[in-house]
């Protein structure tokens, strides 16, 4: 780590810490889910340790309920450039998702077209298909191009048109990586006045946003990706959000941001995602908490490289396995899929579990289309390993070692090669 000791930054992680009891896994799996750093532990038990409550009760608890969702809200601006006004937090990404998708069934009719991606978490697909399936109206796809790992965007035109209603795209893959230059498709969306939903879910915890330059109408992220425990958080246009027509209960909140928010919320994960993003804030510097977030992120994106740079000259030595990244020059997160010969991507990480202690996941990861176009699915999807910031570079030499060991065990080598 450039200026942050990577010691110091991986001592805030209960986690990873060792104890008489228990070694310590290696985590690979950010993109599944980071392990939570201290401060989002601390603000989750503080809040059930000071004295738990609902919200618009005259008693102190319920009104430290109400402060804590407003700082929420606040934080959670300052980290995504929006207002606070515009931030609803749910279940996960999904559900905020499908919640949208619903609300936004009046404005759309059989006349209309939604557009998805083939790069796309299914988590940004499906719930705009399944809005499109009830009011009839068709469904595009961009597709991805299957050599380069990006959306092809040759077509941009045609599959965004006067009838597109709403596009969906996701800004970073959790599975290549591969970052999408969104300001195109944005700029064409918005050129025939179609809402554009963002899946930030893989780029919060690597890259620094803006919802605001983007101009996109709705962004959706998960704090258990960068740090805090499990809540979804949606960032809506107040353009938009004040019109949808959301789904609620008649008496509960009819204004912007609460209209969205069924039920009770999950109040100690939401004090905890507080606490996530003071996490990220601690690493920066700056005289705004905004500008303490930046230079935070680009902390983390620092350290991130170094690794990413280890990685790739690794991969590119071995030739019993194919990574799925994008070329040079395309921006992409620390997040690498792989396949290792013919071998099946359960077997790499199982061995990887029993015999490093370590975390990689296998599967389509729920890029489900990515997974069929590039034949993934009969040897069980890919290995991913997806690197977090309290990742070390001696993890990353250990990963590499059982890498090659295991090459050496499993994979059958030409005759003639050294042994
Ligand atoms: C890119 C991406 N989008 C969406 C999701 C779904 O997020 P959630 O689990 O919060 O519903 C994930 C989860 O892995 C993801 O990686």
């Amino acid at each position: 780590m450039s200026q942050l000791s990577i010691q110091q930054l991986r001592a805030a992680f209960p986690a990873l810490q060792e104890t008489p009891d228990r070694k310590p896994l290696i985590y690979f799996d950010g993109p599944g889910g980071t392990q939570m750093a201290q401060p989002a532990l601390e603000a989750m038990v503080g809040y059930i340790t000071a004295g738990m409550a609902n919200l618009h009760g005259a008693f102190p608890t319920s009104i430290r309920t109400e402060e804590v969702l407003e700082s929420a809200r606040n934080t959670v601006a300052d980290l995504l450039n929006c207002a606070p006004a515009e931030v609803a937090f749910g279940q996960n990404m999904t559900s905020l998702a499908f919640a949208i998708a619903r609300s936004l069934g009046p404005f759309l009719t059989d006349q209309d077209e939604v557009v998805v991606t083939e790069l796309d978490h299914r988590a940004n697909v499906d719930p705009w298909v399944t809005l499109a399936q009830d009011k009839g109206a068709a469904v595009q796809f961009i597709p991805v191009n299957p050599a380069t790992y990006t959306l092809d965007l040759t077509h941009l035109e045609s599959i965004i048109t006067e009838r597109t209603k709403l596009v969906a795209v996701g800004m970073s893959s959790n599975v290549t990586g591969t970052v999408t230059d969104l300001a195109p498709i944005i700029a064409r969306a918005k050129a025939v006045n179609a809402w554009v939903v963002v899946d930030a879910v893989h780029a919060v915890p690597h890259l620094t946003l803006d919802f605001r330059q983007l101009g996109c109408d709705v962004l959706l992220c998960s704090a258990y990706k960068f740090f805090g425990p499990h809540v979804g958080i949606a960032a809506i246009a107040a353009s938009l959000f004040e019109k949808l027509p959301v789904y609620k209960l008649a008496p509960a909140p009819q204004h912007i941001p609460d209209k969205l928010e069924t039920g009770t919320q999950n109040h100690e994960a939401i004090a905890g995602l507080i606490g996530a993003i003071s996490f990220i804030e601690g690493l920066g510097s700056g005289v705004t908490r905004r500008e303490r977030l930046q230079t935070g992120m680009q902390q983390i994106a620092a350290h991130e490289q170094e690794l990413t740079t280890r990685l790739e000259n690794f991969f590119q030595s071995q030739p019993e396995v194919r990574l799925y990244r994008a070329p040079a020059g395309t921006p992409k997160t620390p997040t690498f899929a792989f396949t290792v010969a013919n071998v099946p991507a359960r077997q790499v990480t199982s061995w990887f579990a029993e015999h490093y202690g370590m975390c990689l996941a296998d599967g389509h990861f729920y890029a489900s289309t990515l997974a069929e176009k590039l034949q993934v699915n009969p040897q069980g999807g890919w290995v991913r390993i997806g690197l977090a910031p309290y990742n070390s570079l001696a993890e990353v030499a250990l990963f590499e070692q059982g890498l090659r060991e295991f090459i050496r065990l499993h994979v059958p080598q030409p005759a003639g090669s050294p042994a």
